[in-house]
């Protein structure tokens, strides 16, 4: 069955009937700033794209990986990652999970026929022979993070056990570059993979550019698995000039920042919330109530993903016109309490 995630707002358009122009859609935590996009040389249509070299060594520059390719989005390697790793360990049967968070990495090892088995705050211990585990770091929805430390310790863990370690970072590019695990990939951590998304700090989702960043064994295993053209000629293009773009990145993190806070003190100022967790990209209150008040944003024409355990809302950043809208329903909802 297909997962619900954020976006997809015709959905909810047509379940409230209140035309999609009219939405102030925050489902997702894609940045409200995209990257410009600048001119297209022709022959970037016209040509069959390639990987080129100046590609890699700008995406090994941002990453800090020593080894990296791009995906059509890290959600393409998320489903294919069950049959490599079977492939690889035909006697594996175990993956680790974490019990909140992007449903896709699920939803993949269930359909491959592993067993699952759910963590949460801990990360886990004693793990089976030949498993794999995966961290979402920092969790989507939750937010949290597992420090460096902790999650080298589970890559050791996981390399006694002949297990795999998937980090995915799909939200990590707010963040301090040590907060991330790619430039700890040495030549002997074989058994580590980190995702990274490409759309959603520079705001361009529909790109569909992701990258993974492993050891050169792994490197060589996702090379040859991907279709010689698995991500299109402009979005090679853009990327490339985007992973350069120092200045523009560091504008980005202040402007997401500066948004993040603004509209985590509105949220706490004008809902009933219980708590509230937030990073640059999104943010998480939760409620009592939570569903109820997802319904009456709805009714507003305000969408926000509802948790899939109801307990939250999860807001994407809004831009400054955006925020003003959000603040005048916020102040209407908190005027008339459920
Ligand atoms: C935690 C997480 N990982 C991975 C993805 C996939 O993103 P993409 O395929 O755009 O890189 C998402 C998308 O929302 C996500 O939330």
């Amino acid at each position: 069955m297909a997962i619900l995630h954020g976006g997809q707002l015709s959905r909810v358009a047509k379940q409230y009937q209140i035309p999609e122009k009219e939405w102030l859609d925050l489902s997702t935590g894609i940045a409200p700033f995209s990257y410009p996009i600048p001119d297209i040389p022709l022959s970037v249509w016209q040509d069959l794209p390639t990987i080129s070299a100046s590609l890699i060594d700008v995406a090994k520059n941002y990453y800090q990986a020593k080894y990296c390719w791009p995906l059509s989005g890290s959600q393409s390697l998320i489903e294919k990652l069950p049959q490599l790793w079977s492939e690889k360990q035909p006697l594996a049967s175990h993956v680790y999970l974490p019990k909140v968070g992007y449903k896709e990495h699920q939803q993949a090892w269930k359909t491959a026929g592993y067993q699952l088995h759910f963590y949460q705050q801990t990360l886990p211990a004693n793990i089976e022979q030949n498993s794999v585990v995966v961290v979402i770091n920092p969790n989507n929805p939750l937010t949290d993070i597992f420090t460096i430390k902790q999650l080298s310790a589970l890559q050791k863990q996981c390399h006694a056990q002949n297990s795999l370690l998937i980090i995915d970072e799909a939200f990590t590019d707010v963040f301090a570059p040590e907060y991330s695990f790619v430039a700890h990939i040495k030549a002997e951590t074989t058994n580590v993979i980190v995702l990274r998304s490409f759309g959603k700090f520079f705001g361009l989702a529909g790109l569909r550019i992701g990258f993974a960043c492993c050891s050169a064994e792994w490197f060589e295993l996702i090379k040859h698995s991907t279709s010689p053209w698995a991500v299109n000629g402009p979005a090679l293009y853009i990327t490339e000039l985007a992973l350069n773009d120092k200045k523009w990145q560091t504008a980005q993190k202040q402007r997401l920042q500066k948004q993040s806070q603004k509209q985590q003190q509105l949220i706490n100022s004008t809902l009933p919330i219980l708590s509230i967790k937030s990073n640059a990209l999104f943010i998480t209150a939760f409620f009592n109530n939570a569903p109820a008040i997802y319904q009456q944003l709805c009714q507003h024409a305000v969408y926000v993903r509802l948790t899939d355990e109801n307990d939250a809302l999860r807001f994407g950043i809004a831009d400054e016109v955006q925020l003003k809208r959000l603040a005048i329903v916020l102040m209407q909802c908190a005027k008339k309490p459920l």
